[in-house]
């Protein structure tokens, strides 16, 4: 069964060549990695007098449930002025609230920034990672995706990864993922399954006793 992979790419731009890395990654695991894009160039800017509303933005909602029923996250960015595109850090702070009903929480993620300098967005990278971190999201550590040198010719006519390099990394890196959000997962449900196992295990011990 592919897991569900919802995909927030951190540019509006309509040439993003950050989308195009997303797109790619689908499509190296399309098998196995069930992909949509989830839309945040249309959530209006978080205001915190939004959370005591009876009735949310429909966009926080749409948004919302797109990301609460996904079996994993990938951001896609690049980086502004070296940190988080205010786009991205924008749909991450809806997510997250309000208090206590995060819908990022738990879930695996992975962090790709691509970039046309040699940097590759290692600044924006880490300032997601510090969100991912304080909003309890397990984070893949390897392969680090600070994709440089990045630009329209890096893609093909639909917009692929051509071969070289690069797709070779984005390649490993969309394995490492697939693999990341199936760990989490699987030990999750050994562990509930343990719990499940050991509850039944002591109510036959107070029965007995
Ligand atoms: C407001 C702004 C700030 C930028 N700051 C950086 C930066 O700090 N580091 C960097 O590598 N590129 C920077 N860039 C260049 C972007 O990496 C480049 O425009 C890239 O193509 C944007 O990603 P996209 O193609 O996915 O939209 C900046 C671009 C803009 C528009």
């Amino acid at each position: 069964m592919a897991y569900k992979i919802a995909i927030v790419v951190g540019s509006l731009r309509e040439g993003s060549i950050n989308r195009k890395v997303a797109r790619s990654i689908c499509g190296l695991r399309d098998d196995d990695l069930d992909c949509s894009m989830v839309d945040i160039g249309n959530l209006p800017l978080y205001n915190q007098d939004y959370d005591a509303l009876p009735q949310q933005p429909d966009a926080y909602v749409t948004f919302r449930d797109q990301v609460r029923s996904a079996d994993g996250i990938l951001f896609v960015s690049p980086e502004y002025n070296r940190g988080i595109p205010g786009v991205l850090k924008n749909a991450i702070d809806v997510g997250s609230r309000p208090y206590g009903q995060s819908v990022w929480d738990q879930k695996p993620a992975a962090i790709v920034t691509a970039s046309p300098g040699s940097i590759g967005g290692f600044g924006a990278n880490h300032q997601i990672r510090q969100a991912c971190v304080f909003l309890n999201m397990p984070v893949m550590q390897q392969p680090e995706a600070y994709l440089g040198h990045v630009t329209d010719d890096s893609f093909d006519e639909s917009g692929c990864l051509k071969d070289g390099p690069l797709k070779e990394l984005v390649t490993k890196l969309a394995h490492a993922f697939h693999d990341w959000v199936d760990m989490i997962h699987r030990s999750r449900a050994a562990l509930a399954e343990d719990s499940a196992h050991a509850s039944q295990r002591s109510a036959k011990q107070q029965e007995h006793a």
